[in-house]
């Protein structure tokens, strides 16, 4: 299995309004936290998920995390 880039050692914070997301998984995107298709060529591909009503959430950026797309506070330990 490939390693993620790190693309940030620190979460996006963000209010998001109801809708689909893809979060790149790769670490590639140039639009962190968010896919913009970099990852073509890769193994990795984006995480879609919803938000049924908005809310602040705070978004993994360096790609270790074990809650995607949330942070999980994994980017200390990197
Ligand atoms: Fe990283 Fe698409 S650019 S998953």
């Amino acid at each position: 299995m490939a390693e993620p880039v790190i693309a940030h050692r620190a979460p996006a914070v963000l209010q998001l309004e109801p809708g689909t997301y893809h979060w790149c998984r790769c670490g590639r995107s140039k639009t962190q936290p968010f896919c913009d298709g970099s990852h073509q060529g890769t193994e990795f591909s984006p995480m879609a998920f919803t938000i049924d009503q908005p809310r602040k959430v705070a978004l993994c950026q360096c790609k270790h995390t074990a809650h995607a797309p949330m942070c999980d506070g994994s980017h200390a330990k990197l």
